[in-house]
């Protein structure tokens, strides 16, 4: 385990000299160690060593999540592996997948930091990019609005149309050529969470205006709210852009950047150093949006289907 930890400490230490805003603790070999340990600890994880003589030179570990949306899955999550040579994650993920798919997880994830070689290790291992996490500075100074827009806080009056515009992320999601296979909740549902939760004040909610009608909202909170970006992948003293979508009939004309722009003047008030958002790459709308806003990608998180 510490042979590992020195591994991954060393993989996150060229990481950060891409994107120094990723967390620098993990660049400590003890810290990187606890999330070896949790890797390893996680419940049914399993994974490979690769050794050169006495010394390790590689390690992959994977454990399955139970979210029946991932299928009958494997995850190697940010800490589950790292390698002296890239070339070797081939022959680590050889010899972990047999056991793995022999126990009928033929439904595999990873996440890969933007790192090219290792990237094209695992394409050459049939990975394909599924979803990316990024990061961006906050602003300097506040980003205007442009004219023709109105951007606000949510008040509870505007509870209808934001339970409307929760169900479009998924319903655009559901198509071609993302076809994901999140849950779509009822209008009823949505409505009900909102009620429940709109004074929750670990998140604030936008809407977006134009000629004096809602067309669509964002969603801004701490990094350390959500689930998606944890350990490695999680930046110091972070916001996060959580959610944002626009109705159909609105998209393209400027209230995404508006809404993700203000997520991103809010997180310079409220101190944050940067912002975090994720998204699916077959999402055409999103894969645009949020580069164009100034995001870059940090990791990339690769699936693997097998079985045909
Ligand atoms: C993603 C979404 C919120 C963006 O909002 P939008 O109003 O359509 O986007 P905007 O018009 O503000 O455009 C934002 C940037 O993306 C780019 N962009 C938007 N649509 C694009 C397209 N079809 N092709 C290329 N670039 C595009 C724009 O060029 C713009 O950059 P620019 O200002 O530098 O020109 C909206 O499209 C949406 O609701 N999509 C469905 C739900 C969703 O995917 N939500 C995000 C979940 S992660």
């Amino acid at each position: 385990m510490p042979a590992a930890a020195a591994l991954l400490a060393e993989r996150h230490r060229q990481h950060r000299l891409r994107h120094p805003l990723l967390p620098a603790a993990y660049e400590d070999q003890q810290r990187a160690l606890a999330e070896v340990t949790a890797a390893w600890e996680s419940e049914d994880a399993s994974g490979t060593v690769l050794r050169d003589g006495d010394e390790v030179t590689g390690y992959l570990l994977g454990a399955p999540k139970k979210s029946p949306v991932w299928g009958p899955n494997i995850w190697v999550e940010a800490a589950g592996h790292a390698v002296r040579e890239a070339e070797h994650i081939r022959d680590l993920y050889g010899a972990a997948a047999s056991t793995w798919v022999d126990g009928g997880r033929i439904a595999h994830y990873t996440l890969v930091p933007d790192d090219a070689a290792l990237l094209d290790a695992w394409f050459r291992l049939a990975f394909g990019s599924q979803h990316a996490h990024a990061i961006r500075p906050v602003p300097e100074t506040p980003i205007p609005v442009p004219a023709g827009l109105t951007v606000r806080t949510a008040v509870r009056d505007d509870i209808p149309i934001l339970a409307q515009l929760d169900l479009t992320l998924p319903q655009h999601q559901g198509l071609s050529p993302v076809f994901s296979a999140g849950m779509l909740p009822t209008l009823q549902e949505a409505l009900d969470e909102w009620e429940e939760d709109f004074d929750d004040p670990e998140h604030v909610t936008f809407v977006a205006e134009s000629n004096g009608r809602v067309i669509g909202s964002s969603i801004g909170s701490s990094i350390e709210k959500g689930s998606t970006h944890s350990g490695l992948s999680q930046p110091d003293n972070a916001g996060f852009l959580g959610f944002a979508a626009v109705l159909p009939e609105a998209r393209g004309l400027g209230a995404g950047r508006a809404l993700g722009e203000a997520v991103l003047n809010w997180s310079a008030e409220m101190g944050y150093d940067s912002v975090v958002t994720d998204w699916r790459v077959t999402n055409l709308l999103s894969s645009r949006a949020w580069p164009a806003l100034g995001f870059r990608q940090t990791f990339h998180r690769l699936h693997r289907l097998i079985g045909h």
